[in-house]
């Protein structure tokens, strides 16, 4: 269920980790109107980009005084057993804790926070960053619906959410969506490569490559009511190049079941990950 775009946001918030990730989704709740004066930022050795940008902005750089309605966690997934015992006191029965930690479940999240009242577990991917991404999130019984909104609010800065009914589904979430740009990051260097064998000099080869994915990515947003498959057969003209070569794409079902394995396979390190 999509049920984002929201402006729902909490009066108080603190932000755990702010690298790339945390940094990115705080840059986006600010121009979404997030009001500043309630948000704390928690890093142990802010950069000064980081300093300066929290006294511009007006976010306040340390540990609230008290418990904050949210709690975003923005760590990396090995540090929160470390992180944990430092937070216990910042979270209270009334704190909704939104990780976005790679494989830390709800209840590894319960385990190590248990004075937090409610858990979401959140997965981004990479374009979030620029506020284009999609992110797979489930709520544990105890989020109450407005929780959810402000979670969904939160999360929708960084792109569309969806949120899933079943823990269990998020590790495919995260070898669909959250690696899946490395994927298509891998096709513009593959498409630039096969460009350069047949002859193209590489930096046209790269720029080709690269301004095709973009330009199909942003088809692909301007139709959303288009399937892919209906934009691919569009321009597949019966006996015509894109024929040709998607033949050798689909020959003994090449692609899909490459792509079918890749996504396994990734599906099966997060569960191998989680905890
Ligand atoms: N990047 C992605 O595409 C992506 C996608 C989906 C999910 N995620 C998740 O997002 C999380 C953050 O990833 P990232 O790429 O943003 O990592 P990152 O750039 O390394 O950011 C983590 C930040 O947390 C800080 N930190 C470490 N220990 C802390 C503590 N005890 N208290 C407060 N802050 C602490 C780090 O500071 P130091 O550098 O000084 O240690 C760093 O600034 C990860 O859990 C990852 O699984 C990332």
């Amino acid at each position: 269920m999509t049920i984002s775009g929201g402006g729902d946001f909490p009066a108080s918030l603190l932000l755990v980790g702010a690298g790339r990730m945390g940094s990115a989704l705080l840059q986006g709740w600010l121009k979404l109107g997030l009001d500043p004066g309630g948000v704390h930022v928690l890093d142990p050795a802010p950069s000064p980009e980081l300093q300066a940008f929290c006294t511009t902005v007006g976010v306040k750089l340390g540990v609230p005084a008290t418990p904050p309605e949210v709690l975003v966690l923005a760590i990396k997934p090995q540090t929160l057993a470390s992180a944990a015992p430092a937070l216990v006191s910042l979270a209270a029965p009334t704190t909704l804790v939104i990780s976005i930690l790679a494989g830390k479940t709800l209840k590894t999240l319960a385990d190590h926070l248990p004075s937090a009242g409610a858990f979401v577990r959140a997965m981004p991917n990479l374009p979030a960053a620029i506020g284009a991404g999609i992110t797979g999130a489930v709520a544990d019984p105890a989020v109450t619906p407005e929780q959810k909104r402000k979670a969904d609010a939160l999360l929708a800065a960084g792109g569309r959410v969806e949120w899933l009914g079943d823990e269990d589904l998020i590790d495919a979430v995260t070898a669909v969506s959250g690696s899946g740009p490395a994927y298509v990051f891998y096709l513009a260097e593959c498409l630039a490569e096969a460009g350069i064998v047949e002859g193209l000099p590489p930096a046209v080869a790269e720029r080709l490559a690269r301004a095709t994915i973009e330009g199909a990515g942003a088809l692909l947003a301007a139709l959303p009511e288009v399937a892919a498959a209906k934009l691919r057969a569009d321009v597949t003209s019966p006996g015509g190049t894109t024929e040709a070569a998607l033949a050798e794409l689909k020959g003994g079902d090449a692609l899909p079941k490459l792509i079918a394995r890749a996504v396994a396979a990734a599906r099966k390190r997060a569960q191998q990950l989680s905890g």
